[in-house]
Parts: C-alpha cells; sequence; structure tokens
C-alpha cells in the first residue's frame, strides 16, 4: 500500500476522476503516479488501443493490484474505434502491451457493467462534477456522449493525452491515440467540455533518461521495480526514431497536469481533427491565431519536464515493500 501524498498544491485536486486507459506502459507509469497520490478515483475504464481490450483491460486490473487498489473497479470498454479498424502499438508497448513487468494476476471481482454504461451513470448521477483523464483512444467517452449527451454538464474537466501540433507519431501528421479513432476525437473535441490537451509537442519532452531511469530502479519497492522494468523496454523505439535523450512519458504528463497544473503553461484555441485525409487522418488541426469567441480546448504550451519527473520519482517512492 501507499502512504497516500499531496504534492505542494496550488489549487484543489478534483472532487471525483475517473481514468480512461489502454495499458501500455506509459498508462502504466500514469495509474501509479495517480495511485500514489489522494486523487479520488472512481474507477478505471479500459478501451482497445496500444493493444486489444481484453489485454488493455487486463493489466488495468493487474496494475491496480500491484498497487494494493484491489477494489478499485476496472472496466472493459469498447474493443474497437467508432468506425475504423484498430490499430495497435505492440512495438512500443510489446505483446502484452506491459513488457518489461511481469504482474501477478489480479484476483479482484470483475464488474459485469461497460466502461460506458459505467461513465453514463457516475456523470449522471454525481453529486459533485467529475473530472476525467483520458489516456487513450477516445472510443468510450465518445460512445457515452452519443448515447447521452446531457453528460457532458457534469465534467467539469477533460484532460486528454493526444495530438499533435508538430510531427506526428504514428504517421508524420498524427498521435496514436487521436489516429486510432478520429471520429471519437471530433466528438469529445467538440462537445463544449473544459478540456485540456496534451500533445506530442509537450510529452516529448518528458523524457526518460538514462539518469531518471536509475533513479526509479534505486527506489527497490515492488511497484517501482515494475515501472523500471517496463521503461528500460518502453521508448526504445521512439529513442532510436527521433533520437530523444529517453522515453517520452506520454500519459503521466495528464496525472501531472492534474495534481500540479502550475508546472504547465496553456492556450485556448479552435481546434479541429482530420478524419478522412489519406496522409492526414487523425490530425489535431489547431488554430492558435484564429478569433476564439469561447473556446472549449486549451493546448498545453509549456511543461517544467524536470518538476514533472520528480514528482513521478516521488511519487514511485512512496509504495511500500
Ligand atoms: O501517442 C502516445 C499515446 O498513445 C499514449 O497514450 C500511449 O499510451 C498510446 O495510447
Ligand atoms: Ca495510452
Amino acid at each position: 500500500m501507499v502512504a497516500a501524498f499531496l504534492p505542494a498544491l496550488h489549487q484543489p485536486l478534483p472532487k471525483a476522476l475517473i481514468i480512461d486507459c489502454d495499458p501500455g506502459v506509459d498508462d502504466a507509469i500514469a495509474l501509479f503516479l495517480a495511485f500514489a497520490t489522494d486523487l479520488p478515483i472512481l474507477g478505471i475504464t479500459t478501451v482497445a488501443g496500444n493493444v486489444p481490450l481484453p489485454l488493455t483491460y487486463r493489466n488495468a486490473r493487474n496494475l491496480c493490484a500491484l498497487a494494493g487498489r484491489l477494489a478499485l473497479p476496472v472496466f472493459a470498454g469498447c474493443p474497437r474505434p467508432m468506425m475504423r479498424s484498430l490499430a495497435t502499438a505492440e512495438d512500443i508497448h510489446g505483446a502484452t502491451g506491459l513488457q518489461g513487468a511481469d504482474l501477478p494476476e489480479s484476483t479482484a471481482a470483475k464488474p459485469s457493467q461497460h466502461a460506458v454504461d459505467f461513465l453514463i451513470q457516475q456523470l449522471l448521477t454525481a453529486s459533485d462534477p467529475i473530472a476525467i483523464a483520458a489516456l487513450g483512444p477516445l472510443t468510450n467517452l465518445a460512445v457515452a456522449l452519443i448515447q447521452c449527451p446531457q453528460i457532458a454538464e457534469n465534467i467539469d474537466q477533460l484532460v486528454i493525452m493526444g495530438g499533435a501540433m508538430g510531427q506526428g507519431n504514428i504517421t508524420p501528421s498524427a498521435e496514436f491515440n487521436i489516429y486510432v479513432d478520429p471520429h471519437a476525437a471530433q466528438v469529445v473535441l467538440s462537445a463544449g467540455i473544459p478540456t485540456t490537451l496534451i500533445t506530442l509537442d509537450t510529452t516529448h519532452q518528458v523524457l526518460t533518461t538514462p539518469a531518471r531511469l536509475a533513479a526509479i530502479r534505486a527506489l527497490n519497492n515492488p511497484v517501482s521495480i515494475a515501472a523500471a522494468g517496463m521503461l528500460s523496454f518502453y521508448g526504445q523505439n521512439d529513442l532510436h526514431r527521433y533520437g530523444l535523450a529517453g522515453g517520452p512519458l506520454h500519459d503521466p504528463c495528464v496525472i501531472a497536469y492534474l495534481l500540479a497544473p502550475e508546472l504547465f503553461t496553456a492556450r485556448p484555441v479552435n481546434i479541429a481533427v482530420e478524419t478522412a485525409g489519406e496522409h492526414t487522418i487523425g490530425r489535431t488541426v489547431v488554430d492558435w491565431y484564429g478569433d476564439r469567441p469561447s473556446a472549449a480546448v486549451q493546448v498545453i504550451e509549456t511543461v517544467d519536464a524536470d518538476s514533472v519527473y520528480a514528482l513521478l520519482i516521488e511519487a514511485l517512492g512512496r509504495f511500500s515493500v
């Protein structure tokens, strides 16, 4: 278990949080970061993405078990995008989705409720607005919004890892989460929900350098050992492709933003998602300069990467042996 801690916060934590994810190594690190804090997590919803849904669902359950969160409900969601066939990323995350860690199987009960129904039920019945951290393709949230549009009124903040203003990663134009389900991204980003988008332009600054990996390895508790094992494999592809100093930590930036938004700066923008272009499908087209009468979407512009990583290393150190 972890002795939860509160980083020196400059603004209150969300009153309730749902994390939607496709574990995936960086999703795993994001979950560990969240589990080491007082973030009030109502549940974890899983979606097909980095690996197929049976694996993202199993991985999320096993990550909760390893971190002592057996009671946290994990829900299986959509097994494929709304319109396109599923694209996965085993080259980045390994065949299991969590290459580098051998996690014990969770013994937690499996809720029968579908993730989309969980999202709708929670958002319709919540006494306080709910924050959503979206770490994978946006299929679950889009389907929930189509099925029950009024749930948008009870989402007080949506923080998405997705999109690219510069180079993509799955294609030169597009970032993986948006590319896998661009139609879902279009539904979500046009729903008028107060949204913060953390794109590759930001996450490619938060890198798992050898020194940071060594610091995680030195923590030597079951969670940090699993994190170090996964991070040792993860990002090798990106590291060689982009010549980065280490694997980029995409999804933990979402949790870090919820914990310490002062480590980021953001800018309201108009944004569109390309859903058809042969070479550009999944591109997030961000308008920095157009008129923005009431843009609901802000894009992260800068990040204090050193502080984000320091937050993560401290969090991973909170898990006891
Ligand atoms: O492009 C990076 C994003 O796609 C991350 O969320 C990663 O886990 C994958 O889902
Ligand atoms: Ca992810």
